[in-house]
């Protein structure tokens, strides 16, 4: 919500007077005073108003989990495990997932208790490369390069895929980046060719790499400097 409408929500505040708050200085979101009125203002933001806290703010939690094989990347699930009950029970609470991968699929998910920020990371055109690792049933033939670097149609959403980049590593070993995310994509996309996928691995989500240290079903929080490399990347 913008900042001049949150004040004029307040009690005894009419919207000239939250204008007035603001241009005085009156108004604190994380300690700075702020004169734009269309500030958003959001709830892990604290607001004080003439020396008055009127919201704390409560903290945004945004996590790097390597997900196991064998999860399913939801927040609850009557059958399997989910990703979630990989965290200790205190620390589940508010959190949801920033995209999903495949029951079977390992590798970077992301966790967070900020929606906007999910959103921005989990659009299916969202232009943050993905980049896995595959391990595929066939050999991997030197001219798929070119069918994923031209994209392929996707009949279901009536869509051509965006160019996408494979790097053989070996017969039946390669790296695929993806700047987009559709169901199931990297299993459709070799799919095409008949070449069942099966491994899959998600190294890294834009400029954040999946830390070597965390082991399957183990997170850890973004660090400031992982937060702020994904803040300045396109999505
Ligand atoms: N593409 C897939 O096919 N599966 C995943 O889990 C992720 C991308």
């Amino acid at each position: 919500m913008r900042i001049d409408r949150f004040v004029t929500n307040l009690p005894g505040f009419t919207r000239q007077q939250a204008r007035l708050a603001l241009a005085l200085g009156e108004v604190l979101v994380d300690g700075q005073a702020v004169q734009d009125p269309c500030l958003d203002i959001r709830p892990f933001n604290s607001v004080t108003v003439r020396g008055e806290h009127v919201q704390l703010g409560y903290p945004a939690r945004y996590l790097m989990l390597h997900k196991p094989a064998g999860c399913v990347s939801a927040t609850s699930d009557p059958e399997h495990r989910t990703v979630l009950d990989l965290l200790p029970d205190d620390e589940r609470a508010d959190l949801h997932l920033a995209g999903r991968l495949d029951y079977n699929t390992t590798g970077l998910m992301l966790l967070t208790n900020d929606g906007q920020w999910s959103r921005r990371l989990t659009q299916p055109d969202s232009k943050l490369p993905k980049l896995y690792y595959v391990e595929t049933e066939q050999p991997i033939e030197a001219h798929y390069s070119q069918v994923f670097a031209a994209g392929l149609y996707f009949a279901y959403e009536n869509l051509t895929t965006r160019p996408a980049q494979l790097t053989v590593l070996g017969p039946r070993q390669a790296h695929l980046t993806l700047v987009e995310g559709r169901y199931h994509q990297v299993k459709r996309m070799f799919g095409h060719f008949q070449n069942k996928v099966t491994r899959l691995h998600r190294l890294a989500v834009g400029p954040l790499t999946l830390d070597p240290a965390l082991e399957p079903g183990e997170s850890r929080p973004l660090t400031p400097a992982e937060l702020q490399s994904l803040s300045a990347s396109p999505a």
